[in-house]
């Protein structure tokens, strides 16, 4: 790891693990990318910025400026001086005209990294420090800074950026858009890889053809969204999970944003990523800063997998701050499912008290515990405990679950207000909206407008307030509709077009202050299932509920769109009831258990009803989750075979950091008659040792129809084998494991999985 600066060759290489990423000044004036890769370590690099040939740079063919700005690969391009392709940078000044250009002045190498005021940002920590590259580029025309910076950590292949613009004129200027991060490269045969869906169906993989033109995902919503995710890579045509060169990008917020990838008239392509231009203004006004945030760039030789690996670990290194990171989360029980609105108190502690005998540990109370909220069209905004239907104070009712032995979690959604609720009948105007028009309703409800300091003031009174009067372990923050409307009655004329960027800062702040007043709080962030599920929230969560799509066979994919990115240790996943709720579907409470596991862990259902069945397997599973979770949540990914792709199955891994321990997840989603065995190969495990392989999952449908299916466990009943491993009996090397794979028998019906353990021996 490191940064240094060649003053001959006029560049900046930084290290980061087995990558590069080389900058290099062009004429003296333009910052420009030279390359981005696998480490090359020479100085002699720079020509890969193409100055030598046609059109030259501006000092030496001045008549063709224009040609320069239109093909230079510049690290920060901006607006308005002949760059036709995607810019960073739009600024308009004061009298109307747009057009920048910024030009090198000066630079510092910091040893750490500095914080990035207000926002979510990576850090460095003991174990991994980190350098920091500031860039100070100039437009004297505007009086305007630029700080481009890039920071790289001793653990970590990734390098992170961010750019600050300071206003040193005497002059307000506008800033109409403010991307963070640029990367160049020769376009040759490649694929764009996106992460789309809708509710319900959050991060699916999409994969496809770069074409020419500009191919982009975004967000309007004010939200990173259900339908497309703050993430864009560019890979080769062959690069799959193990090897190719893959170029990704994912940003650290949590708000509009959009990630492009463009590929111009020379096959050479830009990709780009920043706030969503649409709806944003900034007014900076002489002396005042704006920083823009931050963006994760990860380039990587071994494929998917690969680039998987160094966000996880990034991610957990270097951003998510939670005094849970490395603890094991309390089993939860969740009461939205179970009884949606309709529950009091004693309900609660019934359930608690049964969940208590199958070992979970703490009871979530979930959505209509405050003002009158038994639908869900009012009382947002009112946060006062609902004694009737609790049937006493909220500390009452906790003492009442702490008494069954449980811990306890309350539900909140504080970024919003009802219609129909004392909060808005009183302040109107706290509400985002429009002058003049009564604001879209969705789910019923409004935004608050966070941007106004009394309004994240009454916000966080009033959750700390609830906070402060029980003993409350855990709260989900949910969030359920998007921003429209867009308009602030706090905020002056000029401002307006700063609103959706400064809702987003107002959550980061009232989300500091909860953790700062409790530390120990385990905060869960949620939104309307996985709307929010990003970066720039991680920062202030552990844990971020996924979908509310609990379907164990929709959960797979969702599961590994999301899993591209983040540890499995982030995704909040429960164990529900069936039929699903969502699909109608019914899977096997074990399959249901199975894929929970490679997530947070809980229960979405009311204990007191499923059937007895079912409701004996979960000590088991209970049991699984304790025995797996230090693996799971701080072990090495490997995806080895997406449903999504073979539409048959479904096989992940996940394999301690020293590779004394793996566990292989299966899930057979349809059943084929009259079929082979299947051959799985296991990844990351150490190629030169040996490891007893065990399994687990019942076999819950053969033996009665005595059919001849996954041999392996098929004794004993199946609440007895839940939870249990049977020791193969044999002991296997890594490479037969890895290189000659192991056999599953086919499973006897549909949506059958299970677990496979390797210990070293
Ligand atoms: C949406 C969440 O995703 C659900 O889990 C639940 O908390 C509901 N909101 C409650 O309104």
């Amino acid at each position: 790891m490191g940064i240094v600066f060649k003053e001959e060759q006029k560049l900046f290489r930084l290290t980061a693990g087995q990558s590069e990423y080389v900058i290099g000044l062009a004429d003296d004036r333009y910052v420009g990318h030279v390359y981005f890769g696998r480490r090359i370590e020479d100085d002699g690099c720079g020509y890969l910025m193409r100055t030598g040939e046609m059109p030259y740079v501006p000092s030496i063919n001045k008549r063709e400026t224009g040609a320069f700005m239109d093909t230079f690969p510049f690290e920060y391009p901006v607006q308005g001086r002949g760059d036709y392709r995607e810019t960073c940078l739009v600024v308009r000044t004061q009298e109307g005209f747009r057009g920048c250009e910024l030009v090198y002045k000066e630079h510092r190498i910091l040893e750490g990294k500095p914080a990035l005021l207000g926002l979510p940002a990576t850090f460095c920590t003991e174990q991994g420090g980190g350098q920091t590259l500031e860039l100070v580029c100039e437009d004297k025309a505007l009086s305007l800074k630029a700080i481009l910076r890039y920071s790289v950590f001793e653990d970590s292949e990734a390098v992170v950026r961010s750019v600050e613009l300071v206003n040193e004129g005497t002059k307000p200027l506008y800033l109409e858009k403010v991307f963070s991060a640029c990367l160049h490269m020769d376009c040759g045969q490649r694929d764009v890889l996106t992460l789309n869906g809708a509710w319900a169906r959050e991060r699916h993989m999409e994969r496809r053809a770069l074409g020419y033109g500009r191919q982009q995902v975004s967000s309007l919503r004010g939200e990173s969204s259900h339908q497309e995710h703050p993430f864009i890579a560019v890979l080769d045509k062959n690069a799959d999970q193990d090897q190719g060169q893959v170029y990704a990008m994912h940003f650290i917020y949590s708000g509009n944003f959009a990630a492009q990838a463009e590929r111009s008239q020379f096959d050479s392509l830009r990709m780009t990523m920043g706030i969503h231009p649409e709806g944003f203004t900034w007014f900076l006004a002489p002396g005042e800063s704006f920083t823009a945030p931050e963006v994760v760039l990860v380039y990587s030789q071994e494929g998917l997998g690969g680039m998987t690996r160094t966000f996880h670990d990034l991610y957990r290194n270097h951003l998510i701050r939670s005094p849970y990171l490395h603890e094991k989360r309390p089993v939860l029980i969740n009461n939205w499912e179970a009884t949606y609105f309709d529950f009091n108190g004693d309900k609660l502690v019934h359930i608690a008290r049964e969940a208590k005998k199958r070992g979970i540990e703490m009871l979530v109370m979930d959505d209509g515990w405050f003002g009158c909220r038994n639908t869900d069209d009012n009382s947002l905004g009112d946060w006062t405990v609902n004694e009737k239907k609790l049937q006493g104070t909220l500390k009452n009712l906790v003492d009442r679950v702490r008494e069954e032995g449980l811990q306890f979690g309350i539900w909140f959604e504080p970024e919003m207000v009802s219609p129909d609720s004392r909060l808005y009948r009183e302040h109107p105007d706290w509400a985002i909206a429009v002058p003049g028009r009564d604001p879209v309703q969705i789910r019923a409800q409004y935004v608050l407008d966070l941007s106004r300091p009394e309004v994240q003031d009454y916000v966080y009174e009033a959750v700390a307030a609830v906070l402060r009067s029980a003993d409350i372990s855990y709260v989900k923050w949910d969030m359920n509709r998007q921003l429209t409307d867009v308009g602030s009655c706090y905020l002056a004329q000029e401002r307006q077009g700063e609103l959706l960027h400064r809702y987003v800062l107002g959550v980061y702040a009232l989300q500091e202050r909860l953790v700062t007043e409790f530390p120990r709080l385990l905060l869960e962030n949620c939104s309307g299932g996985g709307a929010r599920f990003d970066p720039g929230m991680l920062y202030y969560s552990p844990q971020i509920w996924c979908s509310d799509d609990t379907d164990a066979v929709e959960r797979l994919a969702i599961q590994e769109g999301t899993a591209l990115l983040y540890p499995l240790s982030t995704i909040g996943a429960h164990v529900s009831d069936c039929p699903n709720h969502i699909t109608g579907r019914v899977t096997p409470f074990a399959t249901r258990g199975h894929v929970a596991l490679a997530g947070t862990f809980g229960y979405e259902l009311d204990i007191t009803h499923i059937p007895e069945t079912d409701r004996m397997e979960i000590e088991g599973q209970v049991r699984l989750y304790h025995q797996l979770q230090p693996l799971v949540r701080e072990g090495d990914y490997y995806r080895i075979a997406s449903f999504g792709e073979n539409h048959r199955y479904d096989c992940w891994a996940v394999v301690s950091k020293d590779k004394g321990e793996a566990l292989m997840t299966y899930v057979q989603v349809l059943a084929e008659p009259n079929y082979h065995s299947r051959r799985l190969l296991m990844k990351g495990l150490d190629a030169d040792a040996w490891y007893r392989m065990e399994i687990s999952g019942p076999e819950y449908a053969g033996r009665e129809n005595n059919c001849p299916a996954a041999a392996d466990t098929n004794q004993g009943n199946q609440q007895e084998d839940v939870g249990r491993w049977k020791d193969s009996g044999q002991v296997y090397s890594g490479r037969l494991l890895m290189y000659g794979g192991i056999l599953v028998e086919t499973l006897y019906g549909d949506y059958a999985s299970r677990l496979f353990r390797f210990v070293r021996v």
